[in-house]
């Protein structure tokens, strides 16, 4: 994480912006196929929709980092057969939809995908589209894939001790230096469909001062509409970052 020149702040009333960092817990898949008696796996099915939806909702609203929690590191303790049909459908859809992406303009990347149980076709697959599409000026599309933020910051702290750097230089820029795609702004919104109300390990250190979202519907059904609904509510939010909003700085002499 690299924080722009100027350090975050209250926003005061100035113009709600779009958040330029939005990313989101793709939840309820399983319960979306429960609710039709249908296996789990048809759930999952069910989300590219909603994944396509809303990578092209956030890029038309001028989102500029979208990032997408795909797989947990976590998630390897679900049933084999349930593991691997993720595996091949993420490697179906990210081949897919690579051209469509980079027509788009969109950068991708891959965070994550680090144990030796990712398969080695769908590891280069995510590697092939990372470079098709590293020239990209559009939205980055970071999909958290095989992601956890304890690992990301265990990972950070193994690298910064090999860098050497003395315990007392150490801050947290020098920090999420070494954190992995540290170009990554701070998330301003985390939207968690399925009404679960957990980080579940996501991006733990660019979470920090996001807002969080949680609509009710089951992320099979997200689509753009309810993307959008999601930025309002953003829009609405005041955001303090432990500071105190101008107009309500009672202190202040007229
Ligand atoms: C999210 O949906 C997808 C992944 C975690 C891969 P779930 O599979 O967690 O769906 P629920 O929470 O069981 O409904
Ligand atoms: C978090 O959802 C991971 C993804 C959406 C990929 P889970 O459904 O795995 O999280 P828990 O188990 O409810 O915390
Ligand atoms: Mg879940």
């Amino acid at each position: 994480m690299v924080r722009a020149s100027k350090p975050p702040g209250p926003d005061g009333e100035g113009p709600r912006r779009t958040p330029r960092h939005v990313a989101c817990v793709m939840d309820g898949n399983g319960r979306w196929a429960t609710q039709r008696s249908l296996p789990r796996t048809s759930g999952h099915r069910a989300a590219e929709t909603a994944v396509i939806d809303v990578i092209e909702a956030a890029r038309s609203a001028g989102v500029g980092w979208l990032s997408l929690y795909a797989f947990s590191t976590e998630n390897w303790r679900r049933p084999n057969a349930e593991v691997d049909f993720l595996m091949r459908l993420v490697r179906r859809v990210v081949r897919k939809h690579a051209p469509l992406l980079h027509a788009r303009g969109i950068r991708c990347r891959f965070l994550g995908a680090t144990d030796p149980r990712v398969p080695a076709a769908l590891a280069r697959d995510f590697a092939d589209l990372t470079t098709l599409t590293s020239g990209n000026g559009g939205m980055t599309l970071t999909v958290a894939f095989d992601h956890g933020g304890r690992r990301d910051i265990v990972e950070a702290a193994r690298s910064l001790i090999r860098s050497g750097m003395p315990a007392d230089a150490v801050d947290e820029h020098s920090f999420a230096a070494h954190l992995p795609f540290p170009d990554t702004p701070d998330v301003d919104l985390v939207i968690r469909t399925s009404g679960e109300q957990r980080i579940s390990n996501f991006m733990l250190w660019q979470v920090a001062y996001a807002e969080w979202v949680f609509p009710p519907v089951l992320w099979p059904d997200f689509r753009a509409p309810h993307f959008l609904e999601c930025l309002h509510t953003f829009r609405r939010r005041d955001r303090r970052f432990g500071g105190v909003l101008p107009h309500q700085n009672g202190d202040r002499r007229p």
